[in-house]
């Protein structure tokens, strides 16, 4: 039986910010940040935009095409969540008024997170094929100004609907997985950015796609790397899944170059590090570019700091480029407002961590709007602006 993505959605946030403006207000060459990483610009959230938001919007274009029947389960990963008890999810099912008989979870482990909820909606659809699972990754990725991770901040969001005999991909049953404790990027409870070894990290994430290969490679006897037409890495900026391509196709002998990688790569260049979502972007990024891989079979590897991965295969549907829509993501990431240096640090000193009463202004052009706080609790609303 096929399991897999029957549909897919993005959503990503109110404003955008040139890589050339931060490098230049910040005395860094800008070839630094749009060759030697490899990205252009980052989403930057409006003060009434966060995780549930982006998921929200990416959600309701999502079931606006599938509908909700024998939806279960919704699964929610982040790593910027909104609430330590409470799942983001159930603000958005809430918000969207989803049917109540459903589950919902949030899922963490760094950018893994996704991945996990993947596998694990996944595995309930092939126990009652008749359900269907909504999976939503969404994250703001915020770092401490001035430190390398700066320029590789981002956000946006990706919904799924899990479902048996998927229209667009089905995902093979069988994956590589692998863990290893390492602190290379962490994010106490007290901080709101992230504690980063930036070169630690860039390495474990190369040592846990060897080790995630390796464990694929034992559960496949005689598998190749040349067994796949295409590959999608987690994408926390372009350059990380180049060193990753080159670092299978060395271990493995492969001697294909980045032709096979570079249509996964055209969205996470405009939106910067989506974290949980970072890696499904790469995978629409794929599905929108590039019309012929019916049948193929496309290799993903997914990275959560701290660290845990997954390398795991999609083998796209016959119809599939019927059902993604490369033009409408080109209109969402143009219809972003382009801000300046001053404005973008103006708001990434703004955001809220605590939880006073606040209203937030009206700003976001999104359907979904967070409102503030009131009463220590959040408080989202449909935007009134939009009709
Ligand atoms: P850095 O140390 O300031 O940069 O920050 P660098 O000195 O390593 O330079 C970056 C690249 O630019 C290099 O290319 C330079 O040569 C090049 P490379 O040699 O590596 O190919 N360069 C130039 N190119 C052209 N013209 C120039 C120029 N100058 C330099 N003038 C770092 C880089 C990644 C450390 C930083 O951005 C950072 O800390 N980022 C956050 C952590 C991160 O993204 N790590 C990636 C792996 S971990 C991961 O993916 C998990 C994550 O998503 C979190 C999660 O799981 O939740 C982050």
């Amino acid at each position: 039986m096929n399991v897999g993505i029957d549909a897919i959605s993005v959503a990503t946030a109110h404003y955008r910010l040139p890589l050339p403006a931060l490098a230049e207000a910040t005395g860094v060459d800008p070839n630094k940040y749009t060759i030697g990483l490899g990205q252009q610009h980052f989403s930057v959230p409006a003060p009434d935009e966060d995780t549930v938001t982006m998921a929200a919007d990416a959600v309701a274009q999502l079931i606006g095409r599938t509908g909700t029947d024998e939806v279960r389960s919704i699964f929610f990963a982040t790593e910027s969540s909104v609430d330590q008890s409470k799942a983001a999810g159930v603000f958005l099912h809430g918000l969207l008024g989803l049917p109540e008989h459903v589950r919902t979870v949030e899922f963490k482990e760094a950018c893994y997170g996704g991945t996990a909820a993947l596998q694990c909606a996944l595995a309930l659809v092939a126990r009652n094929p008749e359900e269907r699972v909504i999976v939503v990754a969404s994250d703001v990725a915020r770092y401490a100004i001035d430190s390398p991770g700066e320029p590789t901040q981002g956000a946006g969001a990706v919904a799924m609907m899990v479902s048996a005999s998927p229209r667009i991909m089905a995902i093979e049953q069988k994956t590589g997985v692998y863990t290893k404790d390492v602190n290379d990027f962490w994010r106490p409870n007290d901080s709101s950015t992230p504690f980063v070894l930036g070169h630690l990290s860039m390495d474990a994430y190369l040592d846990a796609f060897t080790g995630a290969w390796d464990d694929f490679a034992a559960r496949n006897p005689g598998v190749k790397s040349t067994d796949f037409a295409r590959f999608v890495h987690h994408q926390p900026f372009q350059k990380m899944a180049r060193k990753a391509h080159r670092q299978l196709m060395s271990y493995t002998g492969d001697g294909r170059g980045d032709e096979i990688i570079e249509a996964g790569l055209h969205y996470s260049a405009q939106v910067g590090n989506c974290y949980t979502a970072a890696l499904y972007w790469g995978i629409v990024s794929l599905l929108t570019h590039d019309s012929g891989l019916a049948g193929e079979r496309i290799g993903l590897f997914s990275y959560g700091s701290g660290a845990v991965s997954e390398f795991f295969v999609g083998r796209p549907a016959a119809r599939y480029a019927e059902h993604v829509d490369g033009a409408a993501i080109d209109a969402t990431l143009a219809s972003r407002e382009k801000i300046d240096f001053s404005t973008y640090r103006a708001l990434h000193e703004e955001r809220h961590v605590d939880s006073r009463d606040y209203a937030t202004p009206h700003v976001t052009g999104a359907p979904y709007r967070f409102a503030g706080v009131k009463d220590h609790a959040r408080r989202y609303e449909r935007n009134k602006r939009v009709a």
